[in-house]
């Protein structure tokens, strides 16, 4: 039987004739403006629509808005991590859509005893139902992404849209929450009202 292997050569293994053969080119690498310039040529051709961006700050909204319309922008975004509240402010101004993804923390924002609670139980509705709640009250733009398993879930998390706070509620919302941190179960704690 013949070997797949060519035959020695008695030179170095990184020499010319080395087995694997390397690759015939290693990856181009495109710059942020020319990845959008494709999206925005396959959008000309009619074969995308809308074009967003995710994780993205507002300079690079900026460099890609030159480029092609960009309708949407989807990054990290919760009652604890707030690190997008330029992009929030800069892509309302502009009619884009900003879609926090995490919106309740990977559920931490969900259990009875995060710091929305109260606030939950005053308003008649869930913690979690609470926290899309106040990312809707935050921008016009927002745009949570209901993230579930259950359909029981799935069917809460949409009821969100209908809850009106009051600027009270919002703002106890928006301070508990700042300083909550999270748990060792990935759930959230807030050390102000924790034991
Ligand atoms: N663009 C990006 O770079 C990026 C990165 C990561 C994620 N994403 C996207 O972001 C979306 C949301 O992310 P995520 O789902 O990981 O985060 P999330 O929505 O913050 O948390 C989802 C977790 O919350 C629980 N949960 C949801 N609704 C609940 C409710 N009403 N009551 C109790 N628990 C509830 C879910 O459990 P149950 O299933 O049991 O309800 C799940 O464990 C996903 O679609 C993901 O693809 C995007």
């Amino acid at each position: 039987m013949r070997s797949a292997l060519p035959p020695s050569t008695g030179t170095s293994p990184r020499s010319s004739n080395s087995w694997p053969p390397s690759p015939p080119c290693s990856p181009k690498q495109y710059g942020f403006a020319e990845q959008i310039g494709a999206l925005k040529q396959l959008q000309d051709e009619g074969k995308v629509r809308h074009i967003g961006l995710s994780e993205v700050g507002v300079a690079e909204i900026e460099t890609a808005a030159e480029v092609a319309p960009i309708a949407a922008v989807q990054n990290m975004y919760n009652l604890a991590t707030r690190d997008h509240d330029p992009v929030i402010d800069y892509t309302a101004e502009r009619c884009i859509a900003f879609v926090p993804f995490f919106p309740i923390a990977l559920g931490g924002h969900a259990g009875p005893d995060s710091p929305l609670t109260a606030v939950a139980k005053a308003v008649g509705v869930t913690p979690a139902q609470t926290a899309r709640a106040w990312l809707l009250h935050r921008a016009p733009n927002m745009v949570p992404i209901p993230g579930t398993s259950p359909p029981d879930h799935l069917k809460e998390n949409l009821h969100a849209a209908d809850i009106t706070l009051s600027e009270g509620q919002f703002r106890r919302i928006d301070e508990e929450g700042r300083g909550a941190a999270y748990g060792s179960q990935g759930g959230m704690t807030n050390p102000s009202t924790s034991a």
